[in-house]
């Protein structure tokens, strides 16, 4: 039986309109007539246009790049002005979680200072793979993190890949996961940032000739990373490349820079766009419940 709850609704920010109607198509929950904008000087106005008296209100917005964090607050400070019963932000992707530690003195811990902000004046947090999963103990408010592995596994399974490759060590556990839900065996790339853009990666010890070879990320951003491994696959003799990521960031020249050696690159609807094919609405939706 499927409970709907006639007090939810959900209001879009402007980052997250696709994956916010399918979350209200797959929870038969309405969206909230609202209008977001921005001023001659780049300055955003958002305001809501209904009565959200007694209902049980979700936020769907990310926190990247840096205007959607503008936008949150504004909308979280809109929404407040009713007497509202609940208020659950939905963070698809948060921004600046990899840097979740010092990585150099007097640097800050960006993660926890954004988590902390974040959690003013909402009463839960649904976000979507974390770049590091003990960010989740920075909010200040009862959080959730969904995981969209089972995901990313079914729709690598259309391709038939051999492998399943971490690009380094942070996608290990991912990597090993998916692998197991396709039967197949993993393998994990050692990393090494040069600068923001450029990596090198050592491969070691693998055969990939002639195989068709499945890549997992969590974010992709510059997409150094991605057009790096897949060009030593490719040159080891891997017949096909395929890319899954959670967050598809692609900034500038990302995808012109993968697409020489990546067949198929994809990646989940938490930042909408052109490779944004394996949506995360339904498993919100559950938790949203
Ligand atoms: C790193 O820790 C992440 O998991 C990604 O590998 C990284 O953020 C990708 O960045 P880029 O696409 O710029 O190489």
């Amino acid at each position: 039986m499927i409970t709907i709850n006639l007090n939810m609704k959900i209001v879009s920010g402007s980052s997250s309109l696709m994956l916010s109607t399918r979350i209200s198509e797959v929870m038969g929950v309405p969206m909230v007539h609202r209008e977001i904008k921005r001023f001659p000087d780049g300055e955003c106005y958002v305001r809501i246009h209904e009565n959200l008296d007694n209902q049980d209100i979700v936020l769907v917005q990310n926190t990247h790049p840096d205007g959607n964090i503008i936008e949150y607050l504004l909308l979280v400070d809109a929404i407040r002005q009713y007497r509202i019963r609940s208020l659950t932000a939905v963070i698809p992707y948060f921004g600046y979680g990899r840097q979740d530690k010092r990585f150099n003195e007097g640097e800050p811990i960006s993660a926890k200072i954004m988590a902390e902000h974040l959690s003013e004046n909402v009463d839960r947090i649904i976000t979507v793979n974390l770049h590091n999963s003990e960010i989740i103990k920075w909010f200040k408010v009862e959080s959730k993190e969904i995981k969209a592995e089972v995901e990313i596994a079914r729709y690598f399974e259309r391709f038939k890949p051999d492998m399943v490759i971490s690009p380094d060590k942070g996608s290990i556990e991912r990597a090993r996961f998916i692998s197991q839900i396709l039967g197949i065996p993993f393998h994990a790339f050692q990393k090494r940032r040069i600068d923001s853009e450029r990596v090198e990666i050592e491969a070691g010890d693998i055969d990939v000739k002639n195989k068709v070879i499945a890549i997992v990320d969590d974010v992709i951003s510059t997409g150094g990373t991605i057009a790096t491994a897949a060009a030593l696959l490719k040159n080891k003799g891997a017949s096909k490349v395929i890319v899954g990521c959670v967050h598809g960031l692609f900034v500038g020249n990302a995808l012109q820079k993968m697409q020489m050696n990546v067949d198929i690159l994809f990646s989940t609807d938490t930042i909408e766009n052109e490779k944004s094919v394996v949506t995360v609405a339904h498993l919100i939706g559950d938790s949203l419940k």
